[in-house]
């Protein structure tokens, strides 16, 4: 076909346009659906637990992902400060994931255990109270706010329906295990995890 045939008509043009792309994207997207460093778990990850889970809907909520990615790049300065790259095998159960995109305070991929549950809690409630130059908001509320329960094993069970394997007796205690806890303490029990289960040594 002569091509001048396709630059006069633009709504062709445009369909062939979108033919082309759509045609690499799929040749680009697909075949990661059956790849397994991207779909499998990696060794040792496990589901979040009921509290964790609870404090990973008030991260949500509060918006930390605006400020803070959980996704660390293979580029040397990162992993350097941050330590090894986020694996996608990582994320397999993080319904939604939170990479985020925006730095303004640093990237939590790896921020589990790195500091007492204390700093933690002192941080939350008045960030310059341990970094003086902080311009992270506090969020004092959490330390007030206490959960019921109610609505994990709801939660859990719709995060079974797309794969996150949760036992039944997980969710039979999850009340019991959130209830009367503040959202300051769900909250930091799931920054303590963030990363841990990842062993570089483990990787096949
Ligand atoms: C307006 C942006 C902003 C928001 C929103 C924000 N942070 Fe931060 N965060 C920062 C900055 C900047 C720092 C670095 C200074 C500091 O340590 O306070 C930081 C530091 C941290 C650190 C210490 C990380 C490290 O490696 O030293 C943690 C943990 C943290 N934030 C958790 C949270 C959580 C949880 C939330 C939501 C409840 C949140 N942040 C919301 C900006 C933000």
């Amino acid at each position: 076909m002569d091509h001048r045939i396709i630059e006069k008509n633009i709504g062709l043009m445009l369909a062939l346009v979108l033919g082309v792309i759509s045609l690499g994207g799929l040749a680009e997207i697909v075949p990661l659906f059956w790849q397994d460093a991207v779909v499998k778990p990696v060794p040792g990850l496990r589901p979040l637990t009921a509290l964790e889970l609870e404090g990973r809907d008030i991260y949500i909520r509060e918006g930390c992902v605006g400020c803070h990615s959980q996704m660390i790049r293979k580029l040397a300065p990162e992993v350097a400060r941050y330590g090894p790259h986020s694996r996608a095998g990582e994320s397999v159960w993080d319904h939604p994931f939170l990479w985020g995109s925006k730095r303004t305070g640093p990237d939590l991929a790896r921020v589990g255990k790195r500091y007492s549950d204390e700093w933690h809690r002192v941080h939350l409630i008045d960030p310059r109270a341990v970094v003086p130059e902080s311009n992270m908001p506090g969020f004092p509320w959490l330390a007030e706010n206490e959960l019921d329960g109610a609505d994990t094993p709801a939660k859990m069970r719709a995060l079974r329906s797309v794969g996150v394997p949760y036992e039944d007796e997980d969710i039979e205690r999850a009340t019991a295990a959130v209830e009367g806890k503040t959202e300051l303490a769900a909250l930091i029990a799931y920054l303590q995890q963030l990363g841990t289960h990842f062993d570089p040594d483990q990787e096949g």
